[in-house]
C-alpha cells in the first residue's frame, strides 16, 4: 500500500545485495546467532594514524565548513599528485571532483548523463549497483555475461557487439569486484581499440580496488594505453579500500571539464561537497605516506594465499585466484544438485548460500547478485582466524550435502 508513494524509478530497484547481506548478518547476530562473515566489501583494518590526525587536526582549525562543489583545492591537488604517482596520468584541477565515496560520483556521472532509452554497458559479474544505478536513472543496462574461462574479463569480440547507437556509456572495472580479475596492456589496449570505433560512447573506469593486486599483477588504467581516449573517459577512484576509508566516505572522479563540471554542478545539489574533514583526511592518504598501503596489501596477499588453500580442500568448488581486489569468487556447480541433511535440494547458488548461512553460520554473497551463477562471493578482508573458522564450517557443510 504505501508503495503508491515511491516512485516507479525506485520500485525496479533492489537494496544493494551485499549491503543487505552483510544487514542480515548482523541481525542474526543480534538473535545470538554465531556468524562467521564474508560478506563484508570493505577492509577490516583501521585507517592510517597519520590520516587520523590530519582527521583531527583540520578539525581543530576550524575546516568544519562547507567546502567548494568539486571539493577543496588541497584536496584536489592532492588527487593530483596521486594521479601522477600511482597512475601516471595527468590532470588538471578542473579535471577531478571529489565526492562522498567512489559510488557517489559513479551516481551523479550517470545522472548528469544518461536520457531515457540510454544504454550502459555492463558485463558479469559486475559490481552490484552499475545496472542499478543505469536503472534508477532510467536508462538500460546492456549486460554483457563473462566467462570464468576468458578469466571474467569483457572481450573486445563482446564489446563490439553490444555498442549500439544508443549505448552512452560502458564501464570498466579493474581489478574486478568480485572476480579479482586485472586486465593486462594487451587487454586493455584490444578494448581501446574497439572503443576508439566508438565515439559516441563514454568510458567508466572504476580503480577503486588498484592497490590491492596479488602474483605480479600490475594494475594499469585503460588511459596508460590509449590516452586519446581521455576526452571521453572518467576515472573513478578514491579513499575507501586503498586507505581503509570506507566510513569516511570520499571518492573522486578524474575525466573531462565538461563532465566534471556537470558532476559537480549536481554535487552541488544534492550533498554540497563531501565532508570537510574527510576531505583534509584524504589530503594526508592520496598526498601523504604510501607505506600503510605496502602493509596492507602483504595482509591482504597472506590471507588470500590461505583462503585458496582452504577453499581448494573443498570438494565440490574450484576457485580462479584472483588477481587483484579482495575476493574470492568460488565456482560452486559440483555442489549444485545435492541434498541437505533437512532434504531440500541445492539448486542455485543463492539456495547454497542460504544453506551456508542457516546450517554453517557462514555468510556469503551469490554470484546471482553479481549476474552471474553458480558462484558465491567470499571476502578475504578478514582476521586469519576467521578466514580459518569459515572455511572449515564451509567444509563440514559441503560434506553434508548428498
Ligand atoms: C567495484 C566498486 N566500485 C566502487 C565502489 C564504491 O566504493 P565507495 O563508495 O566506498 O568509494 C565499490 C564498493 O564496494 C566497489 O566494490
Amino acid at each position: 500500500m504505501s508503495d503508491v508513494f515511491l516512485s516507479q524509478r525506485l520500485l525496479g530497484i533492489k537494496p544493494s545485495p551485499s549491503i543487505a547481506a552483510n544487514a542480515l548478518v548482523n541481525q542474526l547476530r543480534e538473535e545470538g546467532r554465531d556468524i562467521v562473515n564474508f560478506t563484508v566489501g570493505e577492509p577490516d583494518l583501521d585507517t592510517p594514524l597519520h590520516i587520523l590526525q590530519a582527521a583531527s587536526d583540520a578539525m581543530h582549525a576550524g575546516e568544519t565548513h562547507y567546502t567548494g562543489t568539486s571539493g577543496t583545492l588541497a584536496l584536489r591537488q592532492a588527487i593530483i599528485t596521486k594521479l601522477a604517482r600511482d597512475n601516471d596520468l595527468s590532470y588538471s584541477v578542473d579535471e577531478v571532483v571529489a565526492g562522498c565515496g567512489g559510488k557517489h560520483i559513479i551516481y551523479h556521472a550517470l545522472a548528469a548523463t544518461l536520457n531515457p532509452g540510454d544504454e550502459v554497458i555492463v558485463h558479469t559479474p559486475y559490481w552490484v549497483s552499475y545496472p542499478d544505478i543505469a536503472r534508477l536513472n532510467d536508462a538500460t543496462p546492456v549486460i554483457i555475461p563473462g566467462d570464468e574461462s576468458q578469466g571474467f574479463k569483457l572481450t573486445p569480440e563482446a564489446l563490439e557487439h553490444a555498442i549500439r547507437p544508443r549505448t552512452k556509456w560502458v564501464i570498466l572495472n579493474s581489478p574486478n569486484n568480485p572476480s579479482g580479475a586485472v586486465y593486462d596492456e594487451t587487454e586493455l589496449i584490444a578494448l581501446a581499440e574497439v572503443l576508439r570505433r566508438h565515439p559516441h560512447v563514454l568510458v567508466m573506469s572504476d580503480e577503486i580496488y588498484e592497490h590491492f593486486v596479488f602474483d605480479g599483477a600490475r594494475h594499469l588504467s585503460i588511459l596508460n594505453l590509449a590516452p586519446d581516449l581521455k576526452p571521453r573517459t572518467l576515472i573513478v577512484n578514491g579513499a575507501s579500500k586503498g586507505y581503509a576509508m570506507t566510513g569516511w566516505r570520499l571518492g573522486f572522479g578524474a575525466g573531462p571539464a565538461f563532465l566534471v563540471r556537470a558532476i559537480a554542478n549536481l554535487i552541488s545539489q544534492t550533498t554540497t561537497c563531501p565532508s570537510s574533514i574527510s576531505q583534509a583526511a584524504a589530503v594526508a592518504a592520496f598526498a601523504g605516506n604510501q607505506q600503510p598501503i605496502a602493509e596492507m596489501r602483504e595482509i591482504y596477499r597472506q590471507r588470500r594465499t590461505r583462503m585458496l588453500e582452504l577453499l581448494n580442500e573443498i570438494p565440490g568448488i574450484s576457485c580462479t585466484p584472483p588477481d587483484g581486489a579482495f575476493y574470492a569468487f568460488v565456482n560452486v556447480t559440483g555442489l549444485l544438485g545435492k541434498r541437505t541433511p533437512e532434504g531440500p535440494v541445492v539448486t542455485t547458488d543463492s539456495d547454497l548460500v542460504a544453506y551456508l548461512l542457516n546450517e554453517a553460520g557462514v555468510a556469503t554473497v551469490s554470484g546471482e547478485a553479481y549476474g552471474m551463477s553458480p558462484y558465491i562471493r567470499l571476502s578475504f578482508a578478514s582476521a586469519h582466524e576467521v578466514i580459518e573458522e569459515g572455511c572449515r564450517r564451509f567444509k563440514e557443510a559441503a560434506g553434508r550435502l548428498r
